[in-house]
């Protein structure tokens, strides 16, 4: 059986994985998929795929460069979390990294962005930093991403990424 379109996502803490519920109940009533990484069966086909991934050092994690690698002449939208708030410059600067894991035989559709909340463990190792930091403007500015980053993926991330998966299948359908 060949799919519509098939979600394929890695998520550690949870925030991806919203983001892959959410395209999956936006996009229209076809034959739509939904799978973690780990369960992709790349002989289940579909013409579209939302393929998600945590910011894992400034790339996409292996499971997923594996999975982008491995994907010739389809229609490929990424879409993703990471630690890093409303930062256009490095979202682009991410987009490029991951995007070079896909083959140019490929349609490539974009990609959506958007922030995500950290363990507090990382918020207990900002505070170690601050008390030792030479510039402690620097570590309160990460502090204030990481408290920041609590409340997302939130409810504009989800309207955005909608939006986002409608230009997709507009783009597919030439409207
Ligand atoms: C090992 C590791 C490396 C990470 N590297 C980055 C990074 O380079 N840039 C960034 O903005 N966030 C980074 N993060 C933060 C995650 O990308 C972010 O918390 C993401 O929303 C987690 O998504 P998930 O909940 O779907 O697993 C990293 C997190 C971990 C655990």
């Amino acid at each position: 059986m060949k799919y519509d379109s098939m979600i394929i996502f890695s998520s550690r803490t949870g925030n991806t994985e919203k983001l892959a519920e959410k395209i999956f109940f936006s996009l229209p009533k076809h034959k739509k998929d939904i799978v973690r990484a780990a369960q992709w069966d790349a002989k289940v086909e579909a013409n579209i795929y939302f393929v998600g991934f945590w910011v894992d050092k400034g790339d996409c994690p292996p499971d997923i460069a594996g999975i982008l690698q491995a994907l010739h002449g389809k229609k490929v939208a990424l879409f993703g979390t990471c630690g890093e708030g409303d930062n256009p410059g490095y979202y682009e600067m991410l987009e490029g990294t991951v995007k070079k894991h896909l083959s140019e035989d490929n349609d490539y559709l974009g990609c959506f962005l958007c922030q995500g909340k950290m363990p507090m463990a990382v918020r207990a190792r900002y505070e170690n930093m601050l008390e030792n930091a030479q510039d402690k403007a620097i570590v309160q500015k990460m502090l204030h991403n990481f408290d920041e980053g609590l409340l997302h993926p939130d409810e504009r991330d989800l309207k955005n990424l909608e939006r986002f998966v409608q230009e997709c299948m507009e783009k597919i359908t030439g409207k």
